[in-house]
């Protein structure tokens, strides 16, 4: 095997491992159970394990996509956006509630194919109740553009729907408390993909820390839909490598061409 092949392999076992999806063998049946919390996986038997798994090449193939669950916990049938804001009502169920001017529940198209998830809303978003809608916000809809797509046809969210004081990250009680609804939002929409916008709503759907630069730009199975990795826009908006905004640039892309395939 070629070295940058044995390296590409190597990184997917240790995600795998880091995943809990260990002991990691060929040809072998997944094991039963699950170390994430209140989630089953199913382990992704590779027959030939490559450096292509669990990358998608996303150019008019079959994707090719781990499945990292089973079960769907917590799917509410027949839901819809609407039951779900109203069984948010004026929520107090963490201690964020009095931090906030406004929920921020999520915006865009119901029926959205690619839905955006952020980690909280910032101050911009508290004032106006919408999520994205300040820096990143002006960041994210370039991003929306270049895949040829508008706000209105994608959808928006985040982790937790109120924001967190001088927009620290959400705390695992927090998180543990709002993304019950996050989870509805996307059974509801059921969109093609999901993009997860940085490290906080990738652990909230993985349901276990993940380092962004590790899985960025790789497709995943999730709840019916499939889950793609990459930075939060405010990531952008720091001093960071040109090597980021050519990656951010090769992620959109492939959103852009696995939305149309
Ligand atoms: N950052 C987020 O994660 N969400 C927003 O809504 C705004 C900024």
């Amino acid at each position: 095997m070629s070295e940058p092949r044995e390296e590409h392999l190597r990184d997917w076992l240790s995600f795998a491992e880091e995943l809990g999806l260990t002991p990691f063998y060929r040809r072998r049946a997944a094991p039963q159970g699950s170390p994430l919390p209140a989630r089953k996986i199913s382990l992704p038997v590779i027959e030939d394990p490559t450096p292509t798994v669990p990358m998608v090449s996303m150019a008019h193939e079959t994707p090719q996509t781990a499945s990292l669950f089973g079960e769907v916990p917590g799917h509410v049938e027949g839901d819809t956006l609407e039951k779900i804001r109203a069984d948010i009502g004026d929520c107090r169920r963490c201690k964020l509630w009095p931090h906030r001017a406004n929920i921020v529940f999520g915006v865009g198209n119901p029926r959205a194919e690619l839905v955006f998830v952020g980690e909280g809303p910032g101050a911009d978003e508290d004032a106006q109740g919408e999520p994205f809608v300040g820096r990143a916000g002006r960041l994210l809809n370039r991003w929306i553009e270049s895949m040829g797509l508008t706000r209105d046809a994608v959808y928006i969210c985040n982790v937790v729907k109120c924001r967190p004081p001088a927009n620290r990250t959400p705390e695992k009680d927090e998180v543990e408390t709002c993304s019950p609804f996050l989870f509805r939002q996307l059974d509801a929409i059921r969109p093609k993909l999901i993009c997860c916008l940085g490290a906080s709503a990738a652990k909230a759907l993985l349901g276990k820390p993940i380092a962004i630069t590790r899985v960025r730009g790789q497709v995943f199975d999730y709840r019916g839909s499939k889950l793609f990795l990459t930075y939060h826009p405010a990531y952008l908006l720091r001093p960071h490598s040109p090597t980021v905004d050519r990656e951010i640039r090769q992620d959109l892309e492939k959103i852009r061409t696995f939305l149309s395939a």
